[in-house]
């Protein structure tokens, strides 16, 4: 079914790259969602990444109790200011119905150079104006929701003992293992990068390869770095209790959710895990919101994990069912 709203596609006069700014729902406010910069092998293969990541923003704003739609800039290619100020000339096209922010392939900094071309821009750095890297607040609730995990799975939301295989130590990834280090977890890491096994040394952790860490027998695997992790035959591998991190779009297709479900084990839907960067980000530059503030509105993410496991179980659905049925009530109805 064709959902979204609009789509722009355009070679950047300025790089020559495949810019694509897809905009997925304004139902409930300005659409929101950052800017990948990939050298994705066929463009195509960044408009499927665009419109499955822009429906998902649609879902992630739509469970934080924002008042804010989905979309997603992705750009194809290498990274230069020139890619990245023709992204912002497209958003500033589209006249603030969508803002953008960081993702993966960019940074605070490239947000000032999109912000040369457009307004419509979040998370430069503080001394920008702006409220800066978006990755320790998705962290922040990273760990919230691992709390819920942890809460529904085995009956308490302490993380001290618990086992994690965290899969990914980038920007966001790298965070959630410090914390959770932090907590007194049990850890094991992988990353495709082999110089992020300096981290897993100071932390502590197991280093093993990233297939290795996918089917590690812990407690909870956490996805922290590219999609698509979540396939028929990886699900089939799993010797986890539960599978929950920020990684976006990590199921291949909607039914391997039902797979994880068959299998026993509880898979926390990511939009909902990872949307504590776009809900800092936004209790910071529009609401001006306290320090405090903005870590209760990360703790609350626990809370919404709690209830869509407890719809999911009310209605005898996966959570992943319950939380698209939920994001769906909301975005129809937006005052409700
Ligand atoms: N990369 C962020 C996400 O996937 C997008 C974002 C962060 C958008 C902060 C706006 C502000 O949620």
């Amino acid at each position: 079914m064709f959902s979204h709203e609009r789509i722009i596609i355009r070679r950047g006069p300025e790089s020559g790259l495949p810019i694509i700014v897809a905009v997925h729902s304004t139902a409930l406010g300005q659409a929101l969602g950052g800017c990948r910069l990939k050298p994705y092998a066929d463009w195509r293969d960044g408009l499927a990444d665009a419109l499955r990541l822009s429906a998902a923003m649609t879902d992630k704003c739509a469970l934080a109790g924002l008042p804010n739609g989905g979309g997603k800039t992705v750009i194809v290619g290498e990274h230069s200011p020139a890619a990245l100020r023709d992204a912002g000339a497209v958003i500033e096209e589209l006249g603030g119905t969508y803002a953008t922010g960081p993702d993966i392939g960019t940074g605070p900094d490239d947000m000032v150079t999109i912000g040369e071309r457009t307004s419509h821009v979040f998370c430069r750095p503080v001394a920008a104006g702006g409220s800066g890297d978006s990755s320790p607040g998705t962290a922040v609730g990273t760990v919230a929701a691992l709390r819920a995990v942890c809460s529904d799975r085995f009956g308490s939301s302490s993380l001290a003992g618990r086992s994690f295989s965290v899969l990914g130590l980038g920007r966001v990834g790298g965070r959630v293992a410090r914390l959770l280090a932090e907590a007194g977890s049990k850890l094991v890491v992988a990353d495709v990068d082999p110089a992020k096994r300096a981290l897993a040394d100071d932390l502590g952790a197991g280093w093993v390869t990233p297939e290795e860490a996918l089917t590690a027998a812990v407690d909870v695997v956490v996805p922290a770095a590219l999609g698509g992790v979540l396939t028929p035959s990886s699900v089939a591998a799993l010797r986890c209790a539960a599978v929950a991190g920020p990684a976006n779009n990590q199921l291949d297709a909607r039914a391997t959710a039902g797979l994880l479900h068959e299998r026993g084990i509880l898979w926390a839907p990511d939009y909902v895990v990872s949307a504590g960067g776009v809900i800092a980000a936004t209790a910071v530059e529009l609401r001006h919101e306290s320090p405090a503030q903005v870590t209760a509105r990360l703790d609350g993410i626990a809370d919404t994990l709690a209830g869509v496991f407890a719809a999911a179980r009310r209605d005898g659905v996966t959570p992943s069912a319950a939380a698209a049925a939920e994001a769906r009530r909301r975005v129809a109805s937006p005052r409700g």
